[in-house]
Parts: C-alpha cells; structure tokens; sequence
C-alpha cells in the first residue's frame, strides 16, 4: 500500500527537505498540503489541517512541519480522524502534550513518529556501535551558529515554547541521547535570554550520566563565521569526534566517514516502515533534557536581540 501524505506547514524545512525526501521515497505520495499562505502547485491546497480533513480528499497519513506551539491540536485533529502522523522536531511544546499524543496513538493504533532528523546523520549509528564497545571519559558538545543566517524573521522560534537556541540544540540532545550506551541528566544549567525575547540565545548545561560520566553542552547563536556542530567524546581507547551535525566521524584523530545528506530520506522510510509494521516511534527524550534546562537553568539577561 501507497501512504497518501499530507504535509501541514508548507515552510522553510517543508521545502528545504521534507518534499524531496516524499519524492524519493518508495510507499508514500504527497496527495495534498494545509497551509495558511502557501501553495502547491500540481496538488490540493487547503488552508489549514480541519479544511483538508473535512474536504473529501483521501489521506492516511499527516506530516507536521509547523512550529512547535500549535502543534498538539493539529497532531490531536488529524489521530482523531484516522490519521497516522509524523511529527517534526521538537515534538511539541509541553511533556504533557506529547505524552497525551502517544497515548492517544496507542489507544486508536495508528502510527505516530517523534522525529529526531539529527538521528540520522551519517555518523550517529557507527559512532552508537562504536561507544558500545569503549569506556567513555568525558562528552563534550558545542553547537553554535548564527540565529540570524539560519533562522531570519521567525517570530515564532523567540516566542515561549520555539525555544530559542534549544530548537538547534535539541538536536545535539537528539544525537548525544542515541549515542550514549547509558542515560544522563542535567544537574545545572546557565540560560542567556536577550532583555527583549521570551526564549535564550545560549546556554550552558551540565549533565551527569547514571555512572558519572561528565557531559557539557554549549549552545550559541551569536556564533558569525566557521558554524560549530560538534560532539567530542573521550573515551580510555581515543577520542570519538562527530562534527558537522553529525555527517562526519573522527575516530583517534582518523576521519572515518564522510557521507551525502540522507536524514530526511531516512526518516520518511523509517515512517513508512512503521505504517507498515503498525508501530510507533515516541521517543522524546531530548525534549525532556531541555524542559530541565528551563526548570533548571539560572537566567541571564543579555544584550536585546534584533533581527
Ligand atoms: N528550518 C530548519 O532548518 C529546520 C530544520 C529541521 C527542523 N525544523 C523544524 O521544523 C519546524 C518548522 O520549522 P520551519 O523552519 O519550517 O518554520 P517556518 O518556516 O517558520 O514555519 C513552517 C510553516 O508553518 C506555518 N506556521 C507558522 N506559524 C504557524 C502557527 N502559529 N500556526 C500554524 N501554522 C504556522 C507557516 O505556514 P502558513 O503560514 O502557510 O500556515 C510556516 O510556513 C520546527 O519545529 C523546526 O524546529 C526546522
């Protein structure tokens, strides 16, 4: 069976990634887009997601590509009418509200998908296997890069619960969350907001894993320049080195892999497996490290911020 997609949120990560990745993806076909202010051409456009439910138009499955606020309605409209549904990082505003979603898929049996896009970067699943196998010393993750070249004019990413530097961030936690062969949690945390936005422009956290291991994590998006996605892991046996969002592994100073940009095909084939195999994939786990953050962390205000 063909998976009929509709896409909610025709905008920046939509066209950027998400309908290249449908084209070339065996089982699923994009049959319709919900909207407010964009368009399709070539495929039925409504304006938002209760317009393309009520509208006749057969769909079996929706993929969230709007901004984290709002979402939990949208995910809630498209389970309660028989929707499967994949759902774009972060996968939404509260723990509550994505707790409820995984409850309410498991009651109706339809497939929901928390994506994690960083998951699926080159280096995640061997440097996995790799830290499977060694003792590990220290983690250390910097992850800075310039608000205003990647995030232009999005209102909503400032707002409470866009989650400022953590939208980038999360994606780290993402990675870091997979890799580690044990859980860790947050034991203190410093939060930079700029005096005129409700969500930070950096921040500082320090974790713990089960068996002690020290982790760091940097978040910055005041960073101009060379941009920085990198984990270092120490490790007794050498240094495990993920750099470019995770598309490149050094592993004892040796560079190991360089591959081509396969995350959003890989999430689209593991959604249609998933549809298939009538399972789910909730996993939230970095959306919990970073509400620590928040409840944990000391806030700081910082230089007003203009876009
Ligand atoms: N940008 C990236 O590089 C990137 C990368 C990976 C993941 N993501 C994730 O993807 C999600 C969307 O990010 P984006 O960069 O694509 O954002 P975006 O372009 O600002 O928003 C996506 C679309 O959602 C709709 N939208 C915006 N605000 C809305 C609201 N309050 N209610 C309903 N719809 C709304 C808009 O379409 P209409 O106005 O036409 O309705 C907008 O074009 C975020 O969770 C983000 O973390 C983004």
């Amino acid at each position: 069976m063909t998976i009929r997609l509709a896409i909610v949120g025709l905008g920046k990560i939509a066209r950027d990634q998400h309908l290249q990745a449908i084209e070339a993806t065996d089982g699923i076909d994009l049959v319709a887009v919900a909207s407010r202010n964009a368009t399709l051409e070539g495929v039925p456009s409504f304006n938002d997601i209760g317009e393309l439910l009520s509208s006749g138009v057969a769909v079996d499955a929706v993929s969230l590509c709007t901004p984290p606020q709002g979402r939990f309605a949208q995910a809630k409209a498209a389970l309660d009418a028989g929707k499967h549904v994949m759902l774009e990082k972060p996968p939404g505003a509260t723990i509550a509200e994505v707790r409820a979603l995984e409850a309410l898929s498991k009651e109706s049996g339809l497939t929901l998908y928390k994506t994690w896009h960083s998951r699926e970067a080159s280096a995640v699943a061997p440097a996995r296997k790799l830290l499977s196998e060694r003792h590990i010393v220290s983690v250390t993750v910097e992850w800075k890069e310039d608000v205003r070249h990647w995030h232009p004019g999005q209102a909503w990413i400032w707002e409470p619960g866009g989650l400022g530097v953590f939208d980038p961030g999360i994606n780290a936690l993402s990675i870091v969350t997979k890799i580690m062969p044990e859980s860790f949690h947050l034991t203190a945390a410093d939060l930079f907001f700029p005096a005129n936005r409700a969500a930070p422009i950096a921040a500082n956290l320090s974790f713990e894993s089960e068996s002690g291991i020290p982790l760091k994590a940097e978040f910055d998006w005041r960073q101009t320049g060379p941009q920085t996605w990198d984990i270092r892991v120490e490790t007794e046996e050498g240094p495990v080195v993920l750099t470019h969002g995770g598309s490149r592994l050094v592993v004892d100073g040796e560079e190991r892999l360089v591959d081509e940009d396969r995350e959003y095909r890989n999430l689209y084939r593991n959604f249609v497996s998933l549809v298939a195999e009538g399972r789910s994939d909730t996993d939230f786990s970095p959306l919990v490290h970073v509400a620590d953050a928040f409840m944990l962390g000391r806030r700081h205000v910082v230089e007003a911020f203009e876009d």
